[in-house]
């Protein structure tokens, strides 16, 4: 199964299907002409594919393989590729020097070894990102080499002390670094190394002089992850930063949507009245389409839970968004109690694994095209479940 949605016919629609049919042509070519062709263009084979030949429901890395190693480190990058995952996700900030680095925040206090050293104690400070008041070290206020001197570690070690072991092992990546990786990995084995890149805060790290989506463009310019059917989502909570990237790159391009009652910051700053409810509308869905290819809900706008935190009925997003030519990569799964929804924990420890198989299963059945996991191995195999029933 592809990701089969109908889709409106905007500018992008129209590009992918021009590249679809150019694939389609040349898809009966025998694997040894691929090859060659790989070797002519430095590329691994299926590069360029498009995101509708990848397998349905996908399966997100969520920050790489984060329930087994420390977020958003090469660690965590190759162990997801190593069990499976369809796709790597990356979170960008920025340096103080315009580099963008792998973070699922600015703040790197919870996920770095910052604390710990005397010559950064002085940067500590406090600030206001997104109408949050947090105090701690922010990637802005280091250059690139600064933040090189600092290692990763797990953000949650009280739920996966295991995580822990890898403390201290790697440094934090820039998203260069990353296309490199991925360039490399895709060349050894052989496939599409995909991504699913964040623009983090991108309004406030305008307003600092710091933006974000020209930069990430440049890059993925430079590794020619720019077009269509490269293999690369870019996703904000900030429909701006979408629209923004829109205008820079042909790359798939994913609305992220917290809760029903919350509004994106750039409708905050903008005086735009919109909440998140307004948006999963059919009128909001068909304005997102007229400029992006996906969304990304949190799971609760897929199956809201009651009020003991029990799976309810489901929404008709999936159902919505699908009628309006977008895919849906809700997020996030995660194995242990503490995150699954209350019917599908088992026993009293909250960070032991509960039912994930079972909570899944009901999120696969609402249509979903795919789902960011800490876990990717275990939403491989109920992926693998699903497409067998
Ligand atoms: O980007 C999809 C998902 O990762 C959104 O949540 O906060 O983990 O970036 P967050
Ligand atoms: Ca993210």
């Amino acid at each position: 199964m592809t990701q089969g949605a109908p889709r409106t016919p905007a500018r992008r629609t129209l590009l992918g299907a021009a590249g679809a049919a150019a694939f389609g042509a040349s898809a009966g070519l025998a694997a040894g002409a691929g090859t060659a062709r790989a070797a002519e263009t430095g590329r691994p084979p299926g590069h360029g594919r498009g995101y509708r030949s990848l397998p349905v429901p996908t399966v997100i890395a969520h920050r790489g393989a984060s329930g087994y190693r420390p977020e958003h480190t090469l660690g965590s990058y190759r162990h997801a590729l190593d069990l499976g995952a369809h796709v790597i996700e990356q979170d960008l900030v920025p340096t103080r020097d315009g580099h963008l680095v792998c973070r699922h925040e600015n703040d790197i206090t919870g996920t770095t070894d910052v604390a710990d050293h005397p010559e950064f104690a002085s940067r500590r400070t406090t600030k206001s990102v997104d109408g949050v008041t947090y105090t701690g070290w922010f990637t802005e206020d280091f250059t690139l080499a600064e933040l090189k001197t600092l290692r990763a570690g797990e953000r949650i070690p009280g739920t996966r002390q295991e995580n822990t072991l890898y403390d201290g092992r790697w440094t934090i990546p820039t998203f260069e670094e990353v296309l490199r990786w991925a360039d490399e990995e895709g060349r050894r084995r052989g496939r599409e190394i995909w991504l699913h890149v964040e623009t983090k805060h991108p309004s406030y790290f305008r307003s600092i002089g710091l933006g974000l989506e020209e930069r990430l463009a440049k890059l993925l310019r430079r590794h020619g992850r720019h077009r269509a059917h490269s293999p690369v989502f870019l996703q904000s909570f900030e429909p701006s930063s979408v629209q923004r990237l829109s205008k820079l790159v042909d790359s798939p391009l994913v609305v992220l949507l917290s809760g029903a009652s919350t509004r994106p910051w750039d409708f905050v700053e903008a005086g735009d009245p919109r909440t998140v409810a307004d948006l999963v509308t059919p009128a909001g869905l068909r304005w997102i389409a007229s400029y992006a290819q996906g969304i990304g809900p949190t799971l609760d706008l897929v199956i809201p839970k009651d009020a003991a935190g029990r799976l309810g009925t489901p929404t008709t997003l999936v159902r919505d968004a699908h009628a309006e030519g977008l895919i849906l990569h809700p997020y996030t799964q995660r194995n242990e109690n503490t995150f699954l929804p209350a019917d599908f924990r088992r026993g009293t420890d909250p960070a032991a694994y509960g039912d994930a198989f079972g909570a899944l299963e009901r999120y696969f059945a609402t249509g979903i095209d795919g789902v960011f996991s800490d876990n990717p191995d275990t939403a491989l195999l109920a992926a693998e479940d699903f497409r067998a029933r």
